[in-house]
């Protein structure tokens, strides 16, 4: 069963063609990110216009890649929540109209779950259920994923999201953007333990996470170092926030595994492309019994291949939306 997958919530327009779930036959990425660089941060108006130049190119170089006709398909999956709305609106309406032009299904997908569907489509035999921990530059999300795409939700962010602190500080130290990658590179060069940032709602015995404390305590650290005149170098920064947020992220999500008696745990998400992260979250997780799965790069960002994933088994459950699907900033996964 092919299905496409459109994906517009943020600054990647997406398309790509999945068949039954996991085989993909076709997954196309055209980045925005030159367009943002010079602006430090993703400027809404702008990812909508470019999504709207993009998206018909795109959806046909998912199919020509694919070899697949319209009416080889079985439905049309397209992301409707959560996002930018602009951006959300212009995938929303190509699905629409593509649905309505060769009579197919449409579904509308949690942005979210395509992300936790991600590891899915890589590990074969990923068990169920297993803990999820989505990072991205717009979420922070700790799930129990449950048999049946059943989600409890466990914790979240309470201000920025892990993403947005990497990305924000690295704008801060005059890096680039997106400062995750930038970041994870010079962190490799530099002594994680020069400069002790806070770990911040680490020892709360709860699952929520709070990023904008590490970024504000980033930002006064160089300010009194400068001053000073014993400004570390720029590795050390990078590796001692990087360990920061590694800390807290691999802290709560290994004792949610162990609170819950969960022997696997799956990294999603642009910042799971983080090596620390990854080697962090494994050594962590085989301590207490864990396995640690992550997708491949491809499929941590944004894409449209864990939008067709996701779909199908929405789709064998029934789900169907009408031309009358609309596009929601927000979105909860359960
Ligand atoms: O999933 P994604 O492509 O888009 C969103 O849905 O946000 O994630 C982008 C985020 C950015 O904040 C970027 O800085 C971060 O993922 N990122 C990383 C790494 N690569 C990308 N963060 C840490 N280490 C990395 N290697
Ligand atoms: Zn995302």
């Amino acid at each position: 069963m092919n299905i496409l997958g459109i994906e517009t919530s943020c600054d990647e327009t997406a398309a790509a063609v999945v068949t039954d779930g996991r085989k993909i036959r076709s997954n196309i990425v055209a980045s925005q990110i030159e367009l943002h660089a010079k602006y430090g941060g993703i400027v809404p108006e702008l990812a909508s216009r470019k999504h709207v130049e993009a998206i018909n190119y795109i959806v046909d170089q998912a199919m020509d890649e694919a070899s697949l006709r319209f009416d080889e398909l079985e439905a049309i999956a397209v992301t409707n929540r959560p996002g930018l709305i602009g951006a959300l609106l212009v995938g929303v309406a190509a699905a629409k109209s593509l649905a309505y032009c060769h009579d197919l299904p449409l579904l509308g997908i949690n942005h979210i779950e395509g992300h936790i569907y991600a590891n899915f489509m890589e590990h074969e035999a990923l068990p169920f259920p297993h803990v999820c921990l989505t990072v991205s530059g717009g979420h922070t999300l700790l799930v129990e994923v449950q048999e049946g795409w059943k989600y409890e939700i466990l914790g979240t962010t309470q201000d920025d999201a892990a993403g947005e602190a990497y990305d924000k500080v690295a704008q801060y130290l005059g890096l680039g953007f997106p400062g995750g990658k930038i970041i994870d590179d010079l962190a490799k060069e530099g002594d994680s333990d020069a400069i002790q940032f806070p770990r911040p709602m680490l020892d709360r015995d709860n699952y929520q996470f709070s990023f904008s404390g590490i970024k504000t305590a980033v930002r006064f650290f160089v300010e009194k170092a400068k001053a000073a005149g014993t400004l570390p170098p720029i590795v050390d920064i990078a590796a001692s926030f990087q360990a920061a947020v590694v800390d807290v992220l691999v802290g709560k999500t290994v004792r949610a595994a162990k609170a819950k008696n969960l022997t696997a745990i799956t990294l999603t998400g642009g910042v799971a492309a983080n090596r620390q992260l990854r080697e962090s979250m494994r050594e962590a997780g085989a301590e207490i019994g864990a396995e640690v799965y992550y997708p491949p790069i491809q499929l941590c960002t944004d894409n449209g291949a864990m939008i067709a994933g996701v779909a199908y088994p929405k789709y064998q459950e029934g789900l169907r939306d009408g031309l009358d699907l609309n596009a929601f900033a927000s979105g909860s996964i359960v």
